[in-house]
């Protein structure tokens, strides 16, 4: 692409345009240039989003209490005391919702299916709204031409089981043994593409050891416990969607942050060792076969006491895809004086880093092909599907639109990265990108906004913002 050509790309008058430093320019150059095609034509492209993050109607239809309904609810935990009761009531505009999705020219809908809405005490009594419901989603998808992709546990653990102990409990494994089968018994026939976790090292570490997250639990030996069950239920869901599902293609998701050191001392490569081995490693290595990483995390010893006979064994499954959801880095810095850790990960303000999003997240796009070069050099992986990637930005409707710059241009220095670990080799097999719309942030509430549509909660009215524009040209 030439500049006569950007400038017609990009609506801008030649003056305006001889204003534009020469590095921003060859980015953009680079960026204008890049085209879909180039990702190859099985790529997959979509958007990912959670039960409790959009549905609202968090009390009809049979729904259970689950324990972000109740964390919301208890004061202080959450920002300007919000809660998901209503957030986009995706549970009541799914059609409508759909179309905009389809109107983006996306191929995937990643979303997740709500435990307690579907069995409103965890296990036993079904509710067959709930269950109509989740038959609605994912047949408008189709009829819309969109892939269903469910992931069967994103964060939303029916109250029920949390007060016999949720995660830490080990009948875990039981329950979340028949949720599994019945939704891919359920869903089975017309829905091929699973995933069984969202993100294991989040919601584990954000809930049960530093109570930031529901269900609010602190602690190591909490941690310990949830932390096995979890990573139990990871292999296991994956052998029970393989077993009830004809031609499954199975996945599971994983949080991760390249983590580079704060200077390069040695001293801090053991922060970075520390936190690499607990943030990006954790959950992934007993999957393929490799147990915990405990020689990098001997704190987490604990873990053996709740390692029964055969269980090595059963943390292993052969996922078909792995999911990789990046949205910054990482910098650990090594500080003696830090407990287990012996650092701690230096935050963007302090190391003078101003590119960063709402969350205060650093945009730092070499970042996610770093992480997918470290994830795709696991023999044991076969693929990887990038099923989150986004930004929170400030937000504003001028005349029903959104002109959010800020957001093209993370998307556009994101995929770049992601096109060059294809072009370097990696069996990369799709780009989901966090998320459609506004919604509920956990703690954080409604204030970041991650959407390519903007949503009003007031009115529930939706403006596809020019992230979301910018989309429905690329993918045409
Ligand atoms: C991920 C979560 C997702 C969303 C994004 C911003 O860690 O999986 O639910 O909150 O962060």
């Amino acid at each position: 692409m030439n500049r006569r050509e950007l400038l017609r790309s990009l609506g801008l008058s030649a003056g305006a345009l001889a204003l534009v430093p020469n590095d921003v320019l060859a980015q953009l150059v680079k960026t204008q240039a890049m085209q879909k095609s180039a990702f190859g034509k099985d790529f997959l492209w979509g958007v990912a989003t959670a039960a409790y993050q959009i549905e609202g109607a968090h009390n009809i239809d049979g729904k259970g209490p689950n324990i972000w309904d109740k964390f919301s609810h208890t004061k202080g935990k959450i920002k300007h005391a919000q809660t998901g009761d209503v957030s986009c009531d995706f549970y009541h505009s799914y059609a409508a919702d759909l179309d905009i999705l389809k109107s983006l020219n996306m191929d995937v809908f990643r979303f997740s299916t709500s435990w307690s809405r579907i069995l409103p005490e965890g296990t036993g009594q079904v509710n067959q709204k709930g269950i109509d419901f989740y038959h609605r989603v994912i047949d408008k998808c189709l009829e819309n031409g969109i892939q269903p992709w469910p992931t069967l546990y994103h964060w939303d653990l029916p109250q029920a089981l949390q007060d016999k102990g949720g995660w830490m409990n080990r009948d875990v494994i039981n329950w979340f043994t028949e949720y599994s089968n019945l939704l891919t018994k359920t869903y089975g026939d017309k829905v091929k593409n699973w995933m069984v976790l969202n993100e294991p090292m989040a919601f584990s570490g954000l809930g049960y050891l530093l109570g930031y997250h529901a269900p609010g639990i602190r602690g190591i030996k909490h941690f310990a416990a949830a932390a096995h069950h979890t990573a139990m239920c990871q292999a296991e869901g994956g052998r029970i969607i393989r077993s009830n599902v004809k031609d499954a293609n199975i996945g599971t998701t994983f949080s991760c942050s390249y983590i580079m050191p704060w200077k390069s001392e040695d001293r801090d490569h053991i922060a970075v060792k520390r936190w690499d081995a607990f943030i990006n490693r954790f959950y992934i290595e007993p999957a393929l076969g490799m147990g915990y990483p405990l020689a990098d995390l001997p704190f987490l010893k604990k873990i053996e006491k709740f390692i029964q006979p055969g269980d090595m064994e059963k943390l292993k499954f052969d996922f078909d895809f792995i999911g990789v959801q990046n949205y910054t880095r990482e910098v650990a810095k090594y500080m003696w004086y830090i407990p287990f850790m012996k650092g701690l990960e230096v935050p963007p303000k302090k190391r003078g880093v101003t590119e960063v999003t709402e969350m205060n997240w650093e945009v730092y796009p070499e970042g996610i092909y770093e992480i997918i070069k470290q994830f795709a050099a696991y023999k044991g992986v076969k693929k990887i599907i990038v099923t989150e990637n986004g930004c929170a930005f400030p937000d504003f409707v001028m005349n029903d639109s959104v002109h959010d710059t800020n957001r093209v241009n993370f998307y556009q220095r994101y995929l770049e990265q992601v096109l060059r670990a294809k072009n370097d080799g990696v069996n990369l097999g799709g780009y989901f990108s966090w998320t459609l719309l506004d919604n509920f942030e956990w703690s954080e509430g409604y204030t970041p906004r991650f959407g390519l549509v903007h949503v009003d909660f007031e009115t529930q009215k939706r403006t596809i913002k020019d992230s979301g524009l910018w989309f429905r040209e690329f993918l045409k």
